[in-house]
């Protein structure tokens, strides 16, 4: 007889692994239409058995034991919802080994062994599907992978990490230190006791990572990705970048010029009048160019327990209908095209420069000739006293410049006597295509 239900195991019952139980019994009705079968959870393997769960009916599929989902022959599916590296990356491998479709919310995991595990997957003829891992609740895997298939990405930018955006919109909107909204956004919950991975940009760095190697089809790793984060933004640079027109976000970019790349995650002013501009609090949006479309952005939660759990969910549904089709393991398709990073000679931009200078004749034309000499002139320029008059503060937005040009600027004001500080220096992005 033809099987009337798919079986799952669930690894992991916290925010995002009660939010996929609660996605799947509400909506049973609506899932099994669209796949012909009703999807069953028969196991749920958790740290603690005795801790209180917010599902009571589901205490008894309790485990402590992975074997139970692993060895489980009826069980086809494993959702793996637990998060960090290991014990995940060895479950998911083990469900793979025995012929087991795989979902996970993981993007730390995917970021660093996502091509262990697609390769894995493709010798089992399994599908592993992670669409939850960016961005949580906005389907842009699919959309780069399906509805970008027929056009070439020249340019993604990312607003994905929900608690930096939250503390950047909150200094912005209120003028207040990163201090005391990070102090915030831990109590509201937003940012966690150790905040770094967000503050620091690595979690956002991940997203990005399987952002670029999905949009552009290159095999992109983890290093690949030039990182900064937000703990040296101040209140100061953001009011000037508001004075100059622009609001500062934790933008990750992926660019490709002909065949080289470039992916960043850093501080940058974008325009007032761009989309993602707008983007506030803890929502997270991807702006994508394709060659042939345009412009296009993505827009929604990136985080928390139903959003996330719905693209958990809708990898499920992909899942079971290839299972349909007889399909599975031939739906993600792996990078194909060779990997080709950019020197910084070749990645340009705008950039905002923020220094602190001797406030005598001649400072500013030194500083605008060093600028000349590397082929960077300037589009804006505020000069205000500072330290009671003592010193200038000179803030400046340049036209597009190299990286290396930049930095070799950087590296020479550090040395030059009337320059006392070199504040901040961020890219401006959203000008152009
Ligand atoms: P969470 O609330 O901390 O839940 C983790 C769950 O995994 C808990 O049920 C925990 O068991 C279980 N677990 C942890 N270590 C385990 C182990 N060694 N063996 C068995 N079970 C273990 O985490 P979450 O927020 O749901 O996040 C899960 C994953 O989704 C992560 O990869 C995360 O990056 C990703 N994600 C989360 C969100 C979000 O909004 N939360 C958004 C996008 C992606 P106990 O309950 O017994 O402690
Ligand atoms: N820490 C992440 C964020 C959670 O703030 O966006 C979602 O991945």
């Amino acid at each position: 007889m033809e099987k009337q239900s798919i079986k799952l195991g669930l690894m992991g019952f916290g925010t995002v692994g009660t939010g996929v139980v609660r996605i799947i019994q509400a909506h049973q009705e609506d899932l099994q239409k669209q796949t012909g079968l009703s999807i069953e959870i028969s196991r749920i393997l958790v740290k603690d058995a005795e801790k209180s769960r917010n599902i009571p009916s589901m205490e008894s599929a309790l485990t402590t034991d992975p074997a139970s989902l692993l060895d489980d022959p009826e069980i086809e599916v494993i959702v793996e919802v637990i998060g960090g590296i290991h014990p995940a990356k060895e479950y998911i491998l083990g469900a793979l080994e025995r012929g087991k479709h795989v979902v996970t919310a993981n993007k730390d995991l995917m970021a660093l062994h996502g091509a262990e595990i697609l390769e894995k997957a493709q010798e089992k003829g399994c599908d592993v599907f992670y669409e939850a891992s960016v961005a949580g609740g906005i389907p842009i895997l699919r959309a780069l992978v399906e509805g970008f298939s027929s056009d070439r990405i020249a340019k993604m930018m990312g607003i994905v990490n929900g608690t930096t955006n939250y503390i950047m919109t909150k200094m912005s909107q209120e003028g207040a230190d990163y201090s005391e909204v990070l102090k915030e956004a831990q109590a509201l919950g937003y940012a966690e006791q150790d905040p770094t991975s967000d503050v620091e940009g690595f979690d956002a760095a991940r997203k990005m990572a399987i952002l670029a190697t999905l949009g552009f089809r290159v095999p992109m790793k983890l290093e690949d990705v030039d990182v900064k984060g937000i703990s040296s933004v101040s209140k100061e640079d953001i009011a000037y970048g508001k004075q100059l027109g622009y609001e500062i976000k934790l933008l990750g970019l992926a660019r490709r010029d002909e065949e080289a790349i470039e992916v960043s995650v850093q501080p940058t002013l974008v325009p007032k009048s761009h989309p993602l501009a707008s983007v506030n609090g803890v929502f997270n949006a991807v702006y994508v160019h394709g060659e042939a479309v345009g412009e296009t952005m993505f827009y929604g939660p990136g985080a928390g327990e139903l959003p996330t759990a719905t693209a958990v969910v809708s990898d499920l549904v992909t899942v079971v209908k290839n299972r349909k089709l007889g399909v599975n393991g031939r739906g993600m398709v792996a990078p194909y095209k060779e990997k080709v990073l950019k020197e910084d000679s070749e990645k340009f931009s705008k950039y905002f420069l923020r220094i602190v200078v001797a406030d005598k004749r001649g400072v500013l034309a030194q500083i605008t000739q060093l600028l000349a000499d590397k082929n960077i002139s300037l589009e804006q320029v505020i000069q205000q006293p500072f330290n009671n008059g003592r010193e200038a503060e000179i803030i400046m937005i340049t036209h597009m410049s190299s990286k290396s040009d930049m930095d070799a600027v950087l590296a020479y004001m550090e040395q030059m006597d009337i320059v006392s500080t070199v504040q901040s220096c961020y890219r401006v992005e959203g000008g152009d295509k």
